[in-house]
């Protein structure tokens, strides 16, 4: 198990223990973490699971993908340079406590 924190808007973290190889946008949409729609299944083509990698993270999470960029542009929430499509980024026991920021709203 990998566990994931995802810190809401609001600051209330949601704890959850992901599985090895599962992304972090359908360990969010698999247990009802709100503020992770996954509107594409992970196909990067909606940007409606946007995170903030928390800085303590960056390094372990690595660098986005190809695309990953301008689809990140095409979603509601602000760009920050931390910022991810949680369905690039597959569980690894590196990433056991990843800790990632929810924005505000994500349509
Ligand atoms: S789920 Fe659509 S871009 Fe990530």
């Amino acid at each position: 198990m990998v566990k994931v924190t995802y810190v809401h808007h609001d600051g209330t973290r949601t704890e959850v223990d992901g599985k090895e190889g599962d992304t972090v946008m359908h360990t969010a949409v698999a247990q009802d973490v709100e503020g992770i729609v996954g509107e594409c299944g992970g196909a990067m083509m909606c940007a409606t699971c946007h995170c903030y990698v928390d800085d303590e993270w960056l390094d372990a999470a690595g660098e986005r993908r190809d695309g990953e960029e301008d689809m990140l542009d095409c979603g509601a929430a602000e760009v920050k340079p931390n910022s991810r499509l949680s369905c690039q980024i597959r569980l690894s026991p590196a990433l056991d406590g990843l800790v990632v920021h929810l924005p505000e709203e994500q349509m």
